[in-house]
């Protein structure tokens, strides 16, 4: 597999929807040191100063059906908390659908975005930005976001913790490549997830609702259990707690 690595960059979604438009391979990785325009869910900026933590985006050409594309977010959120488990030491959760937190904050976030022609998939960019050892958040987020470091006391290697990050996803990915689902993951998955039997607010496009979150189906949609006992599959959407 090809890494780009970039010193400084815009964003490392950019780059590598960029590389995939000029024909670079499935498998291609796009890293930086830092972002000047790193992006988050919803049109939210990702902080992503240099020296501390890890930016990357892997470039995927997946030959399956377009609506299977979805669940490859999760494929790497399971990944994601694997390798912080294995390497740092950690316990990990995993926030639906693809929010990794230690000790109920936040980590790392994953933004999936593809180019998809009618039938089939051109490409995906799966970025994850990942909390590494940064000492200090702005204010507004100390309540919600730590890193690595912070958590655990001691500083991580950034470049063996991304290898071991990619090692969890080629593992997984070709799990999901037997079902094209998330069969065989699932409960790993949800062993992570941090909503299980809790209270949830669902904000989705079938509008606001509560219920108790029970799993995930094997697409990854999030089954939650509302009041009359029915359940609901969120497919997309915000989760809070
Ligand atoms: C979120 O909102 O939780 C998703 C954050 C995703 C950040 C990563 S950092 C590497 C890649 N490049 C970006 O601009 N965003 C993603």
């Amino acid at each position: 597999n090809t890494v780009y690595f970039y010193e400084e960059t815009g964003s490392t979604n950019i780059d590598a929807k960029r590389l995939a438009e000029e024909g670079a391979p499935h498998g291609t990785v796009a890293v930086a040191d830092k972002q000047n325009a790193g992006r988050g869910r919803r049109g939210r900026v990702w902080q992503s100063p240099a020296g501390k933590d890890i930016y990357f985006t892997l470039l995927l050409r997946p030959d399956f059906a377009p609506d299977k594309a979805s669940s490859l977010t999760l494929v790497m959120a399971l990944s994601v908390a694997q390798a912080v488990e294995a390497f740092c030491g950690l316990t990990t959760g995993i926030k639906w659908p693809n929010d990794i937190v230690v000790n109920g904050k936040k980590v790392c976030g994953i933004l999936t975005e593809m180019n998809v022609e009618p039938g089939y998939i051109q490409y995906v960019v799966i970025g994850a930005g990942i909390n590494v050892n940064l000492a200090q958040f702005p204010e507004e987020i100390t309540g919600t976001a730590t890193s690595l470091f912070l958590e655990s006391g001691m500083q991580w290697p950034r470049a063996e913790l991304l290898q071991n990050v990619l090692k969890h996803f080629e593992y997984n990915y070709e799990s999901f490549l037997q079902t094209q689902d998330l069969t065989g993951i699932r409960a790993e998955y949800v062993k992570h997830l941090v909503n299980v039997d809790k209270q949830v607010r669902v904000l989705d496009p079938a509008g606001e609702f509560e219920g108790i979150a029970r799993g995930i189906d094997s697409s990854g949609e999030l089954l939650v259990e509302k009041e009359d006992g029915e359940i609901a599959r969120i497919y997309a959407g915000e989760v809070s707690v």
